[in-house]
Parts: structure tokens; sequence; C-alpha cells
């Protein structure tokens, strides 16, 4: 089935990015929206987003203008009769889709495809309550919808043959890649995603790190394009609760309960970029005006960069030690501080040192990150000491508390498990859950890549620690990473 002529209800950030897609790529695109105010807000994302590109030079005027005239703009769903498809794109609570839903089984000819923008509801379940549940799919997009390329593609078990098919096609049409996903609360990329930016937000809570170190750490550390609050920001912290919840009711994983930093803010209405503030302000990602603002409150200790040593993993250690002295530094057997890098918690290597307010733990992350743990003992004045040592050499320093995996192995050694058992359970193939995170998030690799990368016994060990640590039975290492690290596999059979 061709799909020439297509409707877009609810035109928030996502619908007009979806409504811009359909205009970029030819389709001739009715966005509709409740009332006037609403409709205003729209057509001004869709002016913003493509007088940007114009800015930019990725469009000549001429061309915006041609992608806006394909876009008719209206508040009756009535006008939608004659669409081949539409898309929903309203907020995420079940009864509102439904009562959409229903409508445009009334107003839309029986041939219609309806495509539901969820991030996490049944599909089956807003399907069912059409007379056409073999016409319904989740056609899910990634926000800035204009510029990431996957689109999941929701098929349920009263799909018509075909459909799914059709629909994939289009996504080709506009220039998406698709991924073919079954059924299940939050698909491949939120119930990857999500779990993790929760877990950020607990860690924060547990002043573990405070907002940007982390948003640091994953940007410059993991190569990530954006930091877990930068992004919670971007999605609609809204949305993210609303997500999380779903997750939870399905899983009633602990970890999937929205965290309660979630709850606060989004009653404070603080919901991100869509009302100008989040976790972060408005004007820049790392203002000050948002909440949880900045670093936690650090005494000022004028550093005295004098004398260090450097303990455990040799190779790291030594390369450390290296630039250290090559920035004019001296090793010492009295040293300011004692960076130590070694697995194992760091209060454990502090408590035999003579002076244990000296050590800090140190891990490496990637070529411009060094996470600093301080164990309960080390001293203000280490921790600053280990911070200026750090910028001097070139390194962003991300201080931490001394808990298992610091801050980055903590956030992403349970995603990648996570992924582990999504794969396991036969949910999707190791391409596509690679090939979700990388065009959907645009991360760097896929989970199973960035497995293979990082060597499947660190990850498994680091899990264990995690789970020796917190108890947390998610964190477990899942049975399949344990087995290929038992058999010494170093990659994922493909199926
Ligand atoms: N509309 C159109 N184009 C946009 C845009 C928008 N809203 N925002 C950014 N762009 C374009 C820019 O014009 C630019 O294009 P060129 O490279 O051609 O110049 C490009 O995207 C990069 O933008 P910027 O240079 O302004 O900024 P950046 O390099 O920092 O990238 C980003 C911004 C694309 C958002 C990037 O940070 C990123 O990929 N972040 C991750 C986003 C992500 O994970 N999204 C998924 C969230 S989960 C979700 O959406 C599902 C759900 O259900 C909750």
């Amino acid at each position: 089935m061709a799909f020439e002529r297509v409707g877009v209800v609810g035109l928030g950030t996502m619908g007009a990015g979806i409504a811009e897609v359909f205009a970029r790529a030819g389709l001739r695109v009715i966005g509709v929206e409740a009332d006037a105010e609403a409709l205003a807000r729209g057509r001004g994302h869709l002016e913003r987003s493509t007088g940007k590109a114009v800015d930019k030079g990725k469009l000549a005027p001429g061309q915006r203008d041609e992608i806006l005239g394909r876009i008719t703009l209206t508040t009756s769903r009535e006008d939608l009769r004659d669409v081949d498809l539409v898309v929903e794109a309203i907020p995420e609570i079940l009864d509102y889709k439904i009562s959409l839903f229903k409508d445009l089984d009334r107003i839309c000819e029986p041939g219609t495809v309806m495509a539901t923008n969820t991030s996490s509801l049944s599909v089956t379940a807003i399907a069912a309550a059409t007379g056409r549940p073999g016409r319904v799919v989740g056609m899910h997009f990634f926000n800035p919808a204009p510029v990431m390329k996957l689109v999941e593609v929701v098929g349920t078990v009263v799909t018509e043959p075909g459909v799914v098919a059709d629909v994939t096609a289009l996504a080709g049409r506009l220039g998406k890649t698709a991924v073919a996903v079954g059924d299940r609360a939050g698909f491949v990329v939120n119930r990857l995603l999500l779990p993790y930016l929760n877990h950020a937000a607990a860690l924060m809570e547990l002043g573990v790190a405070g907002r940007d170190d982390i948003d640091a750490a994953m940007r410059l550390g993991v190569g990530l394009p954006m930091g877990p609050f930068a992004l919670l920001d971007l999605i609609g912290l809204d949305t993210a609760y609303e997500v999380m919840g779903v997750l939870f009711d399905e899983t009633r994983d602990r970890r999937h309960a929205p965290s309660p930093l979630l709850r606060e803010l989004v009653t404070a209405g603080l919901l991100g970029r869509k009302s100008g503030r989040g976790f972060y302000g408005e004007s820049s990602e790392s203002g000050e005006s948002g909440a949880y603002g900045g670093a936690p409150h650090r005494e000022q200790v004028k550093p005295r960069l004098g004398t260090f040593k450097v303990v455990g993993y040799e190779d790291e250690g030594d390369g450390l030690a290296e630039r250290l002295r090559a920035a004019g530094f001296k090793a010492s057997e009295d040293p300011d501080v004692v960076l130590c890098l070694a697995d194992r918690p760091v209060i454990e290597h502090a408590v035999r040192l003579p002076d244990p307010a000296r050590m800090v733990g140190v891990h490496l992350v990637g070529e411009q990150v060094a996470e600093l743990a301080s164990t309960a003992l080390t001293s203000e004045h280490a921790a600053t000491a280990a911070r200026d040592l750090m910028k001097i050499v070139g390194l962003t320093p991300v201080p931490c508390k001394d808990r298992a995996g610091f801050v980055v192995d903590a956030l992403l050694f349970p995603y990648l498990n996570d992924a582990v058992r999504m794969y396991d359970a036969g949910y999707a193939s190791i391409e596509d859950i690679d090939a979700a995170m990388r065009l959907g998030c645009g991360y760097p690799a896929g989970p199973f890549e960035m497995l293979e990368s990082f060597g499947l016994a660190r990850v498994r060990d680091g899990l264990r620690a995690l789970y020796t640590e917190y108890r947390e039975p998610a964190f477990a290492p899942a049975p399949l990473l344990d087995q290929l690290v038992t058999a010494d596999l170093s990659e994922f059979p493909r199926r």
C-alpha cells in the first residue's frame, strides 16, 4: 500500500517533528490539534525547526516553503477522512489514546492504517478498541524526529499481514531505518534507555555524583551524544515519568519505578525543554537555573599541587604517573595524594595506608575522563588536589563516591546486561538491538558492540561487583553473559 496523504494528531515536539518528516519526504500532511492555541504552538514548532535548517544552509527558503505548504493545520479531526495513514502523537495516557482511536475509526476509511507513536503503552490494547485491529500498528519515532534515523514498527498478534511491511517500506521512504518489534512495554529502545536514565537520577539522589559530573562522564567518557539529565530534559520529564510507570506496571522491576526525583520535578512543572526548565535551565545545558544545578558544594581548598603517588594497575598507573611527571609533578613516598587505580572498593586500599585521608580512587574512562572516588576518609585537600592534577594533564575529573562501578560502569553495565537479557529472551536480534541504540539515540555503538569492545569478562565482573554492593537482582550478570565468559568466548554467537 502506498501512503500519500497522512494525518498527524498531536503537534507537540514529537508530532510536529513527525509531520515535518512526512512533508520533507513529499507526502501531504494534515496536522490536527485540540484547539487554536495548541495549533499555534504546533505551527511554531514547524516554523522554528525548518527555519533552523534554512539558517544553517541545509534547506533553501523555497524548499522550506514547499515543506510547510504540504502541511495543512486544523482543529477538526473530521478533516482526516481521506488520509491513507494517521499517526497519533498525543500524551502517553492510555485512556486518551483509546478514545482518540475510537474516534479516528469512525472518521477514517476502513482501509486507513492507524499508527500510534506510543513509547510504551500496549498497541494491542489500542488496536482492540477499534473496529480494525488488523490495521493498527505502532510507529515509534525518536526525538528530534527529523534527525534520529530510527523508527520502531510495532505489530501485534492481530496485525494484518502486509501492514507492518507497508509501514516499514514507508519508513525507508522517509529516510529512516525501521526495526520491526513485538508489542512489549518500551519496545527495544525505551526498554533499555529509560532504566538507565532512571538509574542516573537514583545515583544523583544517593549523592554518588552530581548532575553535571554524571552528564560529563557519559558524554566525554563513553561518547554518548548527551548525558542522561540533558537527555531527560529533551525527552520531557513528564513523558519519561509516564513511560517508567508503564514499564514498572509490566515488569514490577523496582529499577523501573520512576525515581522520586522525576515525580517531584514533574509535579513542580519542571518538564525539561518543553517548559523551559527541567534538570537544566533554559539558557544552556550547564546553566544553573535548572533543578539540582551544578556540582555539589565543594569546599574551596587552595590546592598544594606538590607530590603524588600512583598505585594499582601497572600499565594504566604507569601511564598516568608518566603524564603527571611530564607535567612537572613529583612522585613521592610522602605524597599529598595517593591515586589508586585498582578494582575493589577504594576504602579497602585506603585503610592500609598510614594516612588513608590521602587516597583517591581513579578510573580512567576513554581518553578524556577520570572518575575520582572519595572514600569516607578522603580529605577535601586530597580530593581537590586529585581534581586539579587531572585537569592539568588534560582529563575531565568526575568526582564521585567510592561505590561499585563509580558512575560510568554503574550506569553502563546494567544497560548492557539488560540488552543481553532482551536478546536471550528472543525479543530482538543482536543486529536490531545494536542498530536501534545507534540510530534511535545516536550512541557511537550498540550494546553488543560495546560489550565486545570492553571485553565480556570485564563487564561480567563489573556486574558481579555491582550486584555484591547493591544486591539488586537485575545487576546479577545475565546467564548468557556468564556462560560466554566461562566458555572463554569474546563475542556473542550471531544466530
Ligand atoms: N529539528 C530538526 N533538526 C534538528 C533538530 C530539530 N529539533 N535538532 C537538531 N537538529 C539537527 C541540526 O540542525 C543539526 O543538523 P546538521 O548536522 O545537518 O547541521 C543536527 O541535528 C545536530 O544538531 P546540533 O548541531 O544543533 O546539536 P548536536 O550535534 O548537539 O545534536 C542531537 C543534537 C541530535 C539532539 C544529539 O545531541 C543527539 O543525538 N542526542 C540524543 C537524542 C536521543 O537520544 N533521542 C532519543 C530520545 S528517546 C525518544 O525520543 C523516545 C521516547 O519515546 C521517549
